[in-house]
């Protein structure tokens, strides 16, 4: 068998998501869900997500112990190339990852004392920059940890995960349409 393209492969693999989608058209807030029959899919959702990233993007990515937080941001830094190891960065607080030209921070605040300890590392200044900025337990750092963008919620449904991506700002619904191959025309609009 010939091989396949990336390209192939990808779009063979966002066929396999059954999207829906919420609209909310007085504010920013704009939702797509997902089924993650396997740890397969939240690498491949994270693909998509990769596909659909924009600069300065703050993702927060909240669920349980062991949801698959990590695992998403694995198949994000996989499909823009990064070829090796995604620890967690749970004791570091923080990965440093450069990808196709771009920066990207991968946080996990479980291990945060408390908010101002965020604070007092310098931890914030990485949120006022052009770098993607992927958050596992932001509330741990949550008042002091700027406003996200998009919020992604793993939650364990049977044997595999529930994934809801929720806009919470313009940037965010840019990047969840894009995502979800949905133009911002399709938008349902406001009453009146
Ligand atoms: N869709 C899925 N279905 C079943 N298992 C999954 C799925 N996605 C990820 N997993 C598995 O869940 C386990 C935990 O994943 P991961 O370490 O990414 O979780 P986490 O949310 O980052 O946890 P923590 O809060 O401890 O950082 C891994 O064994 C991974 O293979
Ligand atoms: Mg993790």
């Amino acid at each position: 068998m010939p091989p396949q393209s990336a390209a192939a492969i990808g779009s063979a693999r966002m066929t396999a998501f059954p999207f829906t989608f919420a609209h909310h058209p007085d504010g920013h807030d704009f939702a797509a869900s997902a089924q993650l029959a396997s740890e397969a899919d939240t690498l491949a959702l994270g693909a998509r997500i990769a596909g659909a990233l924009a600069p300065g993007l703050n993702i927060w990515l909240e669920g349980d112990l062991g949801s698959g937080k990590t695992t998403l941001v694995r198949g994000i830094l996989r499909a823009l190339g990064h070829a090796g190891p995604v620890k967690s960065p749970t004791y570091t607080l923080i990965e440093l990852y450069v990808v196709s030209r771009m920066i990207l921070y991968h946080f996990d605040f479980y291990r945060l004392a408390n908010p101002e300890e965020f604070l007092d590392a310098g931890l914030d200044e990485y949120f006022s920059g052009t770098g993607v900025c992927l958050v596992e337990w932001p509330r741990q750092a949550a008042p002091c940890l700027a406003a996200p963008d998009i919020i992604i919620t793993l939650m364990a449904r049977n044997d595999g995960r529930r994934a809801t991506i929720q806009a919470k700002t313009e940037a965010g619904r840019i990047c969840i349409h894009q995502l979800t191959d949905r133009t911002i025309s399709q938008r349902t609009a406001p009453p009146g």
